[in-house]
């Protein structure tokens, strides 16, 4: 078998290195920036033992918006995302407009497992991606070779299914001569905003909150994170899930939204959740206490979950809306009281934040969204929440990152047309998007703290430090 591990890595600054075929690309790489001398390299591997802290000395020190920087506009890129379960892609404009967003989601495979079966996954990414992205060029009214780069999800997510994204990205750009932009997940969430509402300047704040992640960051410019809050077990898309699957729900669209509604008749005070993580007053969440609650208050009613809701007796349907509300309310707490700290923290950094951006599956959730804008409102910020289906995953907000960084010189040369289809990437399942806030580390936090690869904020701060 032959195999190159393939790092996603190739520097814009080493293009002169390329062989001649990959002259074109230089040509039109360097029109499209203008010449601008690129900075960085978001995949340079040589930055993998670097774990630069941050330090808030220099967040108030004025620095330049990606907006001043960034050249290369009249750009179109392909957004593929693959990371967990929705096979999405989608192209976009740099000016903004999107041109078309197709997602298949596994969402019968989600309803027969009740979770992600990472194969089953893969498969599933692997029967529907050709077709996925043919539709979204078609949808676009353009082919590949009217696109200038390819973003692509590379981490965090399941390898099995970023690997299905990462080959069928690399494919189109070797075949077509684009340079490739690999893609944080959990930034392409946060930064999707930036899209929906141009008058979104860093620094903001974001509240992500998905099937995988629950993260409070502080953005201070683009690729420059700091993380002043995350899950220490599960993330609250997931207790939404289990919510859902053992209260006998509709799994077929997700959880999330099938608790959504069904909590809309029940009683939110009528059973006693504790809210989580009281004791620590830091920014960290958790939400594996709370599911625990959730299944004990299920089986101390003796709900059974093999009854669909649909066929449940009116008193059976009214005790699980109870519980459905229930668990929403105490869910949601736990959100807002972490977002109150955290705007506190993120004010003494950066006083001139003017936005919450919340982003992320659970953020299509109606009932998230009015209590959070009650906690932004409170503190004189603004909510910024992209509208539903650019929330849960899609291609759009791959594609728009992908943009935001090309703009910046940060991506790789065109991959060699014959890379083998058997060839190893350098996948990130575990990446952390910034830095942990020094000042607000928790000790349940610190207990569990393994990663692979270093954040996304240190290699760019590597990187940035390696030009000075
Ligand atoms: O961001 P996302 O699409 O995928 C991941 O990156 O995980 O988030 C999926 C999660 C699932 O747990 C799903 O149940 C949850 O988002 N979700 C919701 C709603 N819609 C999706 N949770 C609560 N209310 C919703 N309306
Ligand atoms: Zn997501």
């Amino acid at each position: 078998m032959v195999s190159f591990v393939l790092t996603l890595s190739s520097t814009f600054s080493r293009l002169n290195l390329l062989p001649k075929t990959s002259l074109v690309h230089t040509v039109r790489a360097l029109r499209t920036l203008q010449q601008r001398k690129p900075t960085w390299s978001l995949y340079n591997s040589s930055f993998k033992s670097i774990s630069a802290q941050i330090s808030t000395s220099n967040l108030n020190s004025p620095k330049p918006h990606a907006e001043n920087v960034g050249i290369g506009d009249d750009l179109v890129v392909l957004g593929i995302e693959t990371s967990c379960d929705d096979t999405a892609a989608s192209v976009v404009r740099s000016n903004g407009e999107i041109l078309s967003q197709v997602v298949s989601s596994q969402a019968d495979l989600l309803a027969q497992y009740g979770g992600v079966a990472p194969k089953m996954a893969e498969e599933a990414h692997l029967r529907v991606i050709d077709q996925v992205v043919q539709e979204a060029l078609d949808k676009a009214n353009l082919t590949e070779k009217d696109l200038s780069a390819v973003a692509v999800t590379i981490g965090p997510g399941l390898s099995l299914c970023l690997r299905v994204g990462v080959r069928k990205a690399r494919k189109i750009a070797g075949s077509f001569n684009l340079p490739i932009i690999g893609v944080h997940h959990m930034e392409a969430h946060a930064l999707v905003a930036r899209l929906i509402e141009r008058e979104l300047q860093f620094p903001f704040m974001a509240l992500l909150i998905s099937g995988g992640h629950n993260l409070l960051i502080l953005a201070s410019d683009l690729g420059q994170y700091i993380q002043l809050g995350t899950t220490i077990d599960d993330a609250i898309g997931e207790a939404y899930d289990k919510t859902a699957k053992w209260l006998g729900l509709d799994m077929r669209r997700s959880g999330g939204p099938a608790v959504e509604e069904l909590a809309r008749e029940g009683d939110a005070e009528s059973v006693k959740f504790s809210i989580p993580m009281k004791q620590y007053k830091d920014c960290n969440f958790s939400y594996a206490g709370l599911k625990t609650q959730v299944r004990l208050a299920i089986e101390s009613r003796n709900i059974n979950a093999g009854i669909p809701i649909s066929s449940a007796s009116f008193q059976d349907r009214s005790s699980r809306a109870d519980i459905a509300a229930s668990f929403q309310r105490v869910a949601v707490l736990h959100l807002e009281e972490r977002c109150e700290r955290a705007i506190e923290w993120a004010l003494k950094l950066e006083p001139s934040i003017k936005h919450l951006v919340v982003s992320g599956g659970v953020a299509s959730n109606q009932y998230v969204r009015a209590r959070l804008d009650q906690v932004v409102q409170k503190n004189n910020l603004q909510l910024v929440c992209p509208p539903p289906s650019l929330c849960t995953d899609n291609g759009v907000m791959v594609a728009w990152t992908g943009i935001e960084h090309f703009r910046m010189g940060r991506f790789d040369p065109p991959p060699s047309a014959s890379e083998p289809e058997d060839s190893l990437y350098d996948l990130r399942p575990r990446w952390p998007l910034g830095e942990e806030y020094a000042e607000g580390r928790s000790e349940a936090r610190s207990l569990r703290r393994a990663r692979i690869h270093p954040s996304l904020t240190s290699l760019i701060q590597a990187s940035l430090q390696q030009q000075a």
